[in-house]
C-alpha cells in the first residue's frame, strides 16, 4: 500500500482551496453530473489521468478503449481517482497530407490539457507511431508523474503459409506488383491478412520502435511495450500500470528524474539491437530537447552505430510481434546488452528501480528471434549518420541493406564502402508518381533517385516518401532496390536503403535545393559523406535562383506548424516549445 498520509496533491488547489470557496464550488460542481462526490474530490487522493488516445479514428490504438477499463480498477485499488480525456488522434496510415503533422498538435493538446485541469499524474496510452513521444514530449514540458501504457502490436499476420508484416507487406507487394508477379486484388489481400486483430503494426516499425524506447527509457513496466494487444498480459499489464501510477504519484516521480542523457543514450543503443525505424531519429531528439537533454548528431555514431542488430523481425529480419514476445521482448534486449556492459543499468524508471533492477535476470526464451549479442544478425547496425554538400545532417538504416545491394553497390575493392550514382530528383511524391516510369529519365542501376520539398517545411509535416522503388522496368529486370536520397522521412517498415531526414531541407535552401537531375552524387558509408560532384561556382550560380516551389498551407495549422517546427535533424519541434519545463510547479491563475 502507498503512503498517503503526507503529500498535498495540485488537484486541491482546485478542490480545496480555502481562499476562494467561490472558485472551488464551481470547479467541483459539474463533476457531480456523472455521480462523483464532493467528498472524492476533497479526499486529497490523487487525480490519475488517463490520456486516451484511441478512437475510431486511431484503430492502431483502439485497444485502449477496453484497456482504460483495466487501468481505472488499478488506479482505484490503489486510491487514486481517475479521470479519462482523448488526446488528438493520430492515425500514421490514413491522415492526409501526413501524420507529422499531428505530432506537435497533440502535444500542444496534451500540454494544454495537463497544464490546466486538476490532474495530479496520468497515464500515456500510447500505440501508433508517433503518439509515443507527442505525449512523451508533454509530459516533460508539464513534468508530472506519467508512465506509458503500450497498445501492443497486433497478431502475426498470415497469408498463404507466409508471415505478412504490417508495412513491410506493402512495399514488398508493390514490387511485386511492378513485376507483374501478383495483380491488385492479391496486392489487397496480402495488405488485409497483414492486420489480423487489435493493435498496432506487428513489425518492427515506428510504432513497436517507439514502445520499445519509451520502455527502454524507463517509462514503462518492464515488458509492456511487446505484449500483443489482445494477448491476456496486456489486460493484466494495464491493471498493474492503474496500480503503479497512484504510487508514483504519491512518490512525485516525475518524467524529469527518468529521462536522462543516459536513458536516452540507452534508448538509442536499444533502437539499434531491434533493427528500430529511422523514424525513431527525430522523436527520439524531440523527446530529449523537451526533457532538456542534448542527444547531437555524434551521438548517434558514438552510442548506436557500432552496436549489433540481434533482433529477428521485419523489416530487417524475418519474424512479427508475437514471437519477439514470447522470446522475451525488450527486457531480453536489455538484458542481451547489460551482459555487455554496453547499457547505463543505473537509470532510474517508473518502478522506482533502476533499469538493471527490472530486467533483472531475463535472458531469451527463444535464440532464433533474440540472438546472442556475440552471434548477431549484422554487425554495425546502427544510424549511419552522413554531411556533405547537399545537407548538414543525414541518416541510413543500415540494418535493412541487403546483400544484394551491398555486392551491387559498396563491393568495389579499390574504394570499398564507396560509390557514385547519377541524381535523378523528384518535387514530392506526385511528381514521383508521375514520372518513374517516363523512358526519357534512363534511370538505370547507376542512378540514385532523390526526394526533395519532403520535409517539416516543404510537405508541410515531413512526408514518408523516400523509399522510392525502381521503375518497374527495372524491376522486372531484377533490380529490387536503387539508392534513395531525401528530405523526407520513410516508413519505419520499409526495407530500402535510403538516406533519410536530410537537414537542412529544400525548402529551407538546404542543398538538395540546388541539385539538379544529372549531376554526379558520392557516398562514403565508410566516413558517412553524401556530396555532389558539383563546382562551388556552379553551386553559387545555382544557388542564387529560386527555391524549388513548394505546396501553399491549406489550414490553420499547417501555416502555424511551419512558422514554429525546425529541421528533422533538431527534431521537428516546436522550437518556441522546448524552453517551456516543469509548468506543473506553478498551479495555473483562478
Ligand atoms: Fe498505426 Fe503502424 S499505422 S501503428
Ligand atoms: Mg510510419
Amino acid at each position: 500500500m502507498t503512503d498517503n498520509s503526507t503529500r498535498r496533491f495540485r488537484s486541491q488547489d482546485w478542490f480545496a482551496d480555502p481562499a476562494r470557496s467561490d472558485m472551488v464550488a464551481l470547479y467541483l460542481e459539474r463533476f457531480m453530473n456523472y455521480g462523483i462526490t464532493p467528498d472524492e474530490l476533497r479526499s486529497g487522493r490523487p487525480i490519475i489521468g488517463i490520456a486516451q488516445s484511441g478512437s475510431d479514428l486511431s484503430p492502431c490504438n483502439r485497444i485502449h478503449l477496453d484497456l482504460a477499463k483495466r487501468v481505472r480498477d488499478g488506479i482505484r485499488d490503489a486510491g487514486g481517482i481517475c479521470m479519462e480525456f482523448p488526446v488528438h488522434p493520430i492515425f500514421e496510415n490514413c491522415r492526409r497530407p501526413t501524420a507529422a503533422l499531428d505530432r506537435n498538435l497533440a502535444y500542444l493538446g496534451l500540454v494544454e490539457i495537463l497544464y490546466g485541469y486538476p490532474i495530479d499524474a496520468v497515464v500515456l496510452t500510447t500505440g501508433c507511431d508517433k503518439t509515443t513521444p507527442s505525449q512523451v514530449m508533454a509530459t516533460s514540458t508539464v513534468d508530472i508523474p506519467a508512465i506509458v501504457l503500450s497498445g501492443g502490436p497486433m497478431l502475426d499476420g498470415w497469408h498463404e503459409g507466409d508471415l505478412v508484416g504490417s508495412g513491410t507487406v506493402i512495399w514488398r507487394s508493390r514490387r511485386k506488383l511492378a513485376a507483374g508477379e501478383i495483380d491488385e486484388e492479391e496486392f489487397l489481400q496480402r495488405a488485409c491478412d497483414s492486420a489480423p486483430s487489435a493493435g498496432h503494426c506487428n513489425t518492427m516499425g515506428t510504432a513497436s520502435t517507439m514502445n520499445a524506447v519509451a520502455e527502454a527509457l524507463g517509462l514503462s513496466l518492464p515488458g509492456c511495450a511487446a505484449i500483443p494487444a489482445p494477448y491476456r498480459e496486456r489486460g493484466q499489464i494495464a491493471y498493474e500500470t492503474g496500480r503503479r501510477i497512484v504510487e508514483m504519484a504519491y512518490e512525485d516521480l516525475r518524467p524529469s528524474k527518468i529521462l536522462t542523457r543516459e536513458s536516452f543514450l540507452n534508448a538509442i543503443r536499444v533502437v539499434t539491437a531491434i533493427g528500430g525505424s529511422s523514424n525513431a531519429q527525430p522523436h527520439i531528439v524531440a523527446m530529449a530537447r523537451h526533457a532538456g537533454v542534448e542527444i547531437t548528431a555524434a551521438d548517434w555514431m558514438e552510442h548506436g552505430y557500432d552496436l549489433p542488430l540481434i533482433v529477428d523481425m521485419q523489416p530487417a529480419g524475418r519474424f512479427l510481434g508475437e514471437r519477439f514476445h514470447r522470446a522475451g521482448g525488450v527486457p531480453s534486449v536489455m538484458w542481451e546488452l547489460l551482459q555487455q556492459g554496453v547499457l547505463d543499468g543505473d537509470c532510474l524508471s517508473v518502478t522506482g528501480e533502476s533499469v538493471a533492477e527490472n530486467v533483472g535476470a531475463r535472458p531469451a526464451r527463444d535464440r532464433e528471434v533474440i540472438r546472442p549479442f556475440a552471434k548477431p544478425l549484422k554487425e554495425k547496425a546502427g544510424f549511419l549518420v552522413l554531411s556533405g554538400n547537399l545537407f548538414d545532417f543525414g541518416i541510413m538504416k543500415t540494418s535493412v541493406i541487403s546483400e544484394e545491394f551491398r555486392s551491387r553497390y559498396l563491393s568495389n575493392p579499390e574504394a570499398p564502402g564507396t560509390f557514385e550514382a547519377r541524381a535523378v530528383v523528384f518535387e514530392g511524391g506526385d511528381d514521383y508518381h508521375h514520372r518513374i516510369d517516363d523512358p526519357s529519365l534512363n534511370i538505370d542501376e547507376n542512378c540514385i533517385l532523390v526526394m526533395r520539398g519532403a520535409g517539416p517545411q516543404g510537405w508541410p509535416g515531413s512526408a514518408e516518401v523516400v523509399n522510392m522503388q525502381p521503375p518497374a522496368a527495372l524491376i522486372q529486370r531484377g533490380v529490387q532496390w536503387l539508392p534513395t536520397l531525401g528530405d523526407g522521412r520513410q516508413s519505419g517498415t520499409s526495407d530500402s536503403p535510403s538516406i533519410l531526414n536530410c537537414s537542412p531541407e529544400s525548402a529551407v535552401g538546404g542543398g538538395l535545393s540546388w541539385l539538379r537531375t544529372g549531376d554526379i552524387i558520392r557516398i562514403d558509408v565508410v566516413t558517412g559523406s553524401c556530396n555532389a560532384l558539383v563546382s562551388d561556382e556552379e553551386i553559387a550560380r545555382r544557388r542564387a535562383e529560386p527555391l524549388p516551389p513548394v505546396p501553399p498551407s491549406n489550414t490553420p495549422w499547417e501555416e502555424l506548424y511551419r512558422e514554429k517546427t525546425g529541421q528533422m535533424g533538431e527534431g521537428a519541434v516546436l522550437e518556441m516549445a522546448v524552453k517551456y519545463r516543469g509548468l506543473a510547479a506553478k498551479t495555473p491563475r483562478h
